[in-house]
């Protein structure tokens, strides 16, 4: 078991990382003091999957729990969803200090958490991510939200959890679509901020796709470790937190002009290799860490060069994104691996250049 903290003053708090976690949950909470009622959220999915387990060890544990579930999938991560569980929550009589456990991949994570940092002005929030997306990115940093309308996490909050225990054991039973999803973020992590973390990557991504707990536990750790780094210099995103988004510029574009079909993960991996190459023509990375880059993307089994979605409707998608700042995107782009600057300095023509012409550098 590998331990991460998040470092946030008074609202700090621990990430436990390890192969069978779940069956530790209840001492966790127990050490925490957490009341002896519990609220789980989970999706069907996940809930036939490991609610049971979860329900049995709390309970022998001495917890008094009640299970709530919402349909799996990013569309029910709404208002309305919210609404149903307020519902449910006042019905099974929680309180003001009845934890809410969120069980379950993004989608959960980002509604439970909203949930919990509403219901009764905040209760308390416990992450346990089941996905390798959920376990390296959503489930530490606080940013919680449903969406609404059109728009993507319209409605949200910061709300930091009291605990995250990531059960690297949940990971076996997950859709490879899913974790290769996940990779995406791994890498990105890496790119942004570690040389030495992406060479390990690159050495071990035979390991990681055969899901190797000892290699998994390592990964989640050092991807986490870089997250609450840079979360815990920025908490509200106003600065440093930027970083993250590196891949997520041409990303969240290619992801709405596709009405979501290409999933987040194989976005941003798009978006990673188009802003590498716009870094390469700017001068500043060179052409072999543009490969190294696009290699590791493609041995992760993601896509590297934009399908047949249009580029002119990426580059409308492009202004309407949240990084838009007086009509600029806002790129994150890679000095070298392991080092970025954020910029608005890249030209609409530099990126329908690299978009157009979708080759290798
Ligand atoms: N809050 C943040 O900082 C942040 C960061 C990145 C992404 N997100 C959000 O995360 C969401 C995406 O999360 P996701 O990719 O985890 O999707 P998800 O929660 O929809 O999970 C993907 C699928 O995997 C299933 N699943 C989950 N765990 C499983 C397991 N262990 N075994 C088998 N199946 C399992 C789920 O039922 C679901 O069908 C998006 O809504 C995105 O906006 C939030
Ligand atoms: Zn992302």
């Amino acid at each position: 078991m590998r331990q991460v903290n998040v470092a946030l003053g008074s609202r700090s708090y621990q990430v436990y990382i390890g192969d069978g976690l779940l069956a530790q949950t209840g001492s966790y909470l127990r050490e925490r003091r957490f009341a002896d009622r519990l609220v789980v959220i989970a999706d069907t999915a996940v809930k036939k999957l490991y609610g049971a387990k979860l329900v049995g060890e709390l309970e022998s544990c001495g917890f008094q729990v009640s299970i709530l579930e919402v349909p799996a999938g990013e569309e029910h991560k709404s208002l309305d969803s919210a609404g149903r569980l307020y519902q449910e929550l006042t019905a099974v009589n929680a309180e003001r200090m009845t934890p809410i456990l969120a069980l379950g991949g993004g989608v959960i994570g980002d509604l439970a958490g909203f949930v919990a940092a509403t219901y009764q002005r905040g209760v308390p929030l416990v992450q346990i991510p089941t996905t390798l997306l959920a376990q390296v990115d959503s489930s530490v940093g606080g940013k919680v939200a449903v969406d609404h309308g059109q728009l993507k996490n319209m409605v949200g909050a910061f709300y930091q959890p009291e605990m995250v225990i990531a059960d690297i054991g949940t990971l076996k039973s997950l859709p490879e679509e899913e974790l290769v999803n996940g990779l995406a973020e791994v890498i990105k992590s890496a790119a942004i901020r570690s040389d030495s973390f992406f060479s390990f990557l690159e050495e071990n991504i035979d390991r990681i796709k055969s899901l190797d707990a000892g290699i998994l536990e390592q990964v989640v750790f050092e991807s986490l470790k870089i997250k609450a780094g840079v979360v815990a210099e920025d908490e509200r995103d106003t600065g440093l937190r930027h970083i993250l988004n590196y891949g997520h510029t041409i990303g969240h574009a290619v992801e709405s002009v596709s009405d979501f079909e290409i999933k987040h993960g194989k976005a941003v991996a798009i978006g990673m290799v188009a802003a590498a190459r716009i870094a390469n023509k700017l001068g500043m990375l060179d052409d072999s860490e543009v490969e190294r880059l696009k290699q590791l993307i493609e041995q992760a089994g993601l896509p590297t060069k934009l399908p047949e979605i249009g580029v002119e409707k990426v580059m409308l998608a492009m202004q309407h994104d949240k990084k838009v700042q007086a009509g600029k995107a806002r790129f994150v782009l890679l000095n070298k691996i392991g080092d970025v600057v954020v910029t608005d300095e890249v030209t609409p023509s530099l990126i329908k250049e690299v978009l157009t012409r979708n080759e290798p550098a």
